[in-house]
C-alpha cells in the first residue's frame, strides 16, 4: 500500500505539509474487529490540518498517516460476525486509530467505525459522510432540546455551517449566520439564509444583541474561539449556552463576560461528534444514518467539493484547500 506520512508535528502548518511525503508500506494483519478498506476518496479536514501541527486532541506515534474520514470498499475482514457482515460493501469511515489513516491506499478500520452506504450516494459525498452531517444533525437536536427559536453560529459559510442551516429549517429553527469574508455574506444570501453577519462590519456587535434578542437565540455553536466566543455570549439573552466544538481561531476564549456567566446563567460546554454517537445505541445510530443518507439522495444535504486530487498531488490539494475552505472540501483519491 502507498500512504502520505508525516515524519513529525509542527506547527507552521506549511512546514508540516512540506513535510509530508508518500511512503510504500506493508498492509496490515487485521485484528479480529477489523475491516481492510481500499480507499477510493479522503476528505481534508480541519482537523487533519491540526492534527498534523500537533494541535488535535489525538497523537499518534510518529511517522504517522494523517486522515481520518474517507470511503471505499472492504476487501478484507477480520474474523468476528460484525467484520464480516460489511466484506464486499460499500462504507464510509471515520477512525482516529493509531492504526492507519485514510491519506493512503488502505487502511484498517474497526466494523464498528464504518457505516454502510448506498449506492445512490457517489465516493464524493460518502467520502464526507461520516462527521458534518451528523455533527450538523446532533447540533440541531440540541438546539430543539434546549427550546432555542433559532441558533447563531460562526464559521457558518463552511460545510457544518451549511448543514446546520439546511437541517435548522426543516427543524422550524431560525440561523444567525456569522461569516470572516464578506463575500461569504452575499454568498449565504443568495443560497436562502436570511440572516447573515459579517464579522468585521462596524456595528457588528450592536446587530449581533438585537438578533439574538429579537429571535430569542439562546444557543450557539462556536467553531472558532478566541474573543469571538466572547462576543457571542455576550450577546445572547439569559440563559443561554454557548457549545464549543472547533478551535479555528487556534486561540484560548477570551471577552467572556464575567458577570454574565454568574449572573445571567450563561455557560460554555463542548461539544464532541464521537462523544455524542457513543451515547446513542446502533439502532438510533442506523435510524440517523438512513435518515442523512435519504437527505443527500434527495438532494436536500450535499457536501460541496472544491477538488479532487491523485494522493501524489497532496501538496497542491492541501494548499487549494487551505487558501479557502468555504468553497468547499478537497479530496484525495488514492487509486488514481
Ligand atoms: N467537535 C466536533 O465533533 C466536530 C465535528 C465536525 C467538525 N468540527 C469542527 O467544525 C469546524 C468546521 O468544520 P467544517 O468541516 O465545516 O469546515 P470547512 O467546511 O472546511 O469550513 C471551514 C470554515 O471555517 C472558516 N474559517 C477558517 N478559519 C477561520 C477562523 N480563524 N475564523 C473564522 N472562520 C474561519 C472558513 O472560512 P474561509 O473560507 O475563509 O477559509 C470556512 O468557512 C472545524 O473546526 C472542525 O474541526 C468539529
Amino acid at each position: 500500500m502507498k500512504a502520505i506520512t508525516l515524519p513529525a508535528y509542527q506547527g507552521n502548518i506549511i512546514r508540516a505539509l512540506r513535510s509530508l511525503e508518500i511512503q510504500e508500506k506493508e498492509l496490515p494483519v487485521l485484528n479480529s474487529d477489523e475491516v481492510l478498506i481500499e480507499i477510493a476518496a479522503a476528505p481534508v479536514n480541519p482537523s487533519d490540518l491540526a492534527f498534523i501541527q500537533g494541535g488535535y486532541n489525538i497523537r499518534k506515534a510518529l511517522p504517522a498517516i494523517p486522515g481520518f474520514e474517507g470511503t471505499g470498499k472492504v476487501i478484507q475482514t477480520g474474523s468476528s460476525t460484525e467484520a464480516k457482515n460489511i466484506n464486499g460493501k460499500r462504507v464510509s469511515f471515520f477512525s482516529q486509530s493509531e492504526r492507519g489513516g485514510s491519506w493512503s491506499t488502505h487502511i484498517p478500520v474497526k466494523a464498528c467505525d464504518c457505516v454502510a452506504i448506498g449506492n445512490e450516494l457517489p465516493d464524493e459525498q460518502a467520502a464526507c459522510f461520516s462527521v458534518n452531517p451528523f455533527t450538523a444533525y446532533a447540533m440541531v437536536e440540541l438546539a430543539g432540546e434546549h427550546g432555542s427559536k433559532a441558533i447563531i453560529q460562526n464559521a457558518a459559510a463552511g460545510q457544518v455551517g451549511k448543514f446546520i442551516n439546511v437541517l435548522a429549517e426543516r427543524a422550524s429553527i431560525q440561523v444567525i449566520n456569522i461569516v470572516r469574508k464578506e463575500e461569504h455574506v452575499d454568498m449565504l444570501k443568495t443560497a436562502g439564509n436570511k440572516f447573515v453577519l459579517w464579522n468585521q462590519e462596524e456595528d457588528f456587535l450592536q446587530k449581533l444583541k438585537e438578533l439574538a434578542s429579537s429571535l430569542y437565540a439562546r444557543i450557539t455553536f462556536d467553531a472558532v474561539g478566541g474573543e469571538q466566543s466572547g462576543q457571542m455570549l455576550g450577546a445572547m439573552p439569559d440563559n443561554s449556552m454557548l457549545y464549543l466544538y472547533g478551535a479555528l481561531s487556534g486561540r484560548t476564549l477570551s471577552e467572556i463576560p464575567a458577570t454574565d456567566v454568574i449572573f445571567s446563567r450563561k455557560s460554555i460546554q463542548g461539544f464532541n461528534m464521537n462523544e455524542w454517537k457513543d451515547k446513542l445505541d446502533s439502532n438510533s445510530f442506523q435510524d440517523i444514518s438512513t435518515q442523512l443518507q435519504e437527505l443527500f439522495s434527495e438532494g436536500t444535504l450535499k457536501t460541496e467539493i472544491q477538488g479532487s486530487f491523485p494522493l501524489a498531488e497532496y501538496e497542491k490539494a492541501l494548499m487549494q484547500y487551505i487558501r479557502g475552505m468555504s468553497a468547499g472540501k478537497v479530496l484525495l483519491l488514492p487509486q488514481k
